[in-house]
């Protein structure tokens, strides 16, 4: 790696940015205007917040903190910032053209501060930012299709994808059931890569007992049984927190739940922490903790649904993808809930700033893995670290179960 001419790892900065930023734009332009500052819920702020903040973060970390150039868009200062306003003083917005400007201003200066930036120190923030940029598409992603929704413009048919290989996913047997067994033993968890976000470093050792684990997600097909069997309605399944949470919101299938027949080999997608938690108790299993996870990840590749490549889930057989304990569709297709809090690794650092994950270490937040059908492949990877509220259910989220061995 330090043979890693600055030149390369320059070009290869400047394609990344560029990467995500035609994801960026792509998802701009599927984006009906009345929609652009409105929320769709409120946890989550207008669309054009997010894209103003994508430009403000870039502005702020990379042309004032590294560049040193002087701070440009005073008006934006404290619209933009993350902790600027509250969510719902987020709709007063410039218009679609004018935050497309913005976006374009700082980006050119960005690549033209990139061609002499001293790289080697600061590789890690240009890739953090890069991330951040990443994660912001997604939540725009959720956001818009919450709209969708509320519209009753959600499209519920499933396209047949020419990326998919229909003769092999109806052809694989189909018992979603199936656990793999993890034998006992210790782990690398986390990374210390220059791309590894602070909630992920230092890579360190983990021993874990003997576990199994779901062999895919949990279909739809299965998680209909337990919505027949009255899941949504027996007190017995669910945590206390849960029961609460259902009591106060009550709801009776995932948020992204459709009847048709084509959806019963998907993921379940759309539900909460405390939905996971009840349905894994249904069938006498367990959410797996994020270590469980991640150590069954180990020697995936990057072949599976994502980047909005399909625009929907697809079935979990539909990429042939194994981890080295045979499990499959660990990345893309739906963020999976574990049973872990958010929190520090053993000698955790905040970097750039600890805002951006040591104020979630608070016991309110759980951890989710592995990516879904809309996550880029920048942050497709075993130890990326997502993290919301067990009650979140907007995401693109589903899970797998786990189970003790002994
Ligand atoms: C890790 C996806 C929960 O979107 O709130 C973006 C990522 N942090 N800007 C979020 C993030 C700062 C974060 N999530
Ligand atoms: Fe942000």
């Amino acid at each position: 790696m330090k043979s890693t001419s600055i030149a390369s790892r320059r070009q290869s900065i400047a394609t990344a940015l560029k990467q995500i930023r035609r994801d960026s734009i792509d998802l701009l332009a599927e984006i009906d205007e009345s929609n652009f500052f409105q929320q769709a819920h409120p946890e989550f702020s207008p669309i054009g917040w997010h894209f103003g903040h994508i430009a403000f973060t870039e502005a702020y970390w990379i042309l004032e903190y590294l560049a040193d150039l002087p701070p440009g868009f005073l008006e934006y200062q404290r619209l933009f910032a993350a902790d600027g306003l509250p969510k719902q003083e987020r709709q007063n917005l410039p218009s679609v053209a004018t935050i497309k400007d913005y976006l374009q201003i700082v980006r050119a200066k960005t690549i033209n501060y990139l061609q002499t930036a001293p790289i080697r120190q600061q590789e890690r923030l240009w890739r953090w930012l890069i991330q951040h940029e990443s994660q912001h598409n997604e939540t725009i992603a959720f956001v818009w299709q919450l709209h969708q929704q509320r519209k009753g413009n959600l499209s519920l048919v499933v396209e047949p994808s020419p990326l998919l290989d229909y003769d092999s996913v109806n052809h694989l047997p189909q018992d979603f059931d199936e656990m793999v067994e993890v034998e006992a033993g210790e782990f690398t968890m986390g990374s210390s890569a220059v791309e590894a976000l602070d909630n992920e470093s230092p890579a360190h050792k983990v021993y874990l007992d003997t576990y199994w684990l779901d062999r895919y997600p949990v279909t739809c097909k299965q998680y209909s049984r337990f919505m027949a069997a009255g899941g949504y309605q027996n007190r017995q399944y669910w945590s206390q927190a849960g029961w609460q949470w259902l009591q106060q919101n009550p709801v009776s299938q995932p948020l992204y739940w459709s009847d048709s027949s084509d959806w019963l080999d998907h993921p379940v997608c759309g539900v909460s922490y405390h939905e996971a938690y009840a349905y894994a108790n249904f069938v006498d299993k367990r959410l797996p903790t994020e270590a469980e996870w991640e150590k069954a990840a180990f020697g995936l590749s990057l072949n599976c649904n994502h980047n909005r490549l399909i625009g929907h889930t697809s079935p979990v057989t539909a990429y042939a993808n194994q981890s080295k304990y045979g499990c499959q569709d660990m990345l893309g297709n739906v963020w999976e809930w574990t049973s872990s809090w958010f929190a520090g690794y053993p000698q955790f650092t905040p970097y750039p700033y600890p805002g951006y994950s040591e104020v979630y270490f608070d016991r309110q937040h759980r951890v989710l893995r592995g990516g879904s059908w809309a996550t880029s492949s920048v942050i497709l990877r075993p130890s990326f670290r997502n993290w919301y509220h067990p009650e979140v259910r907007q995401i693109f989220a589903g899970f797998r179960c786990a189970k003790d061995k002994y």
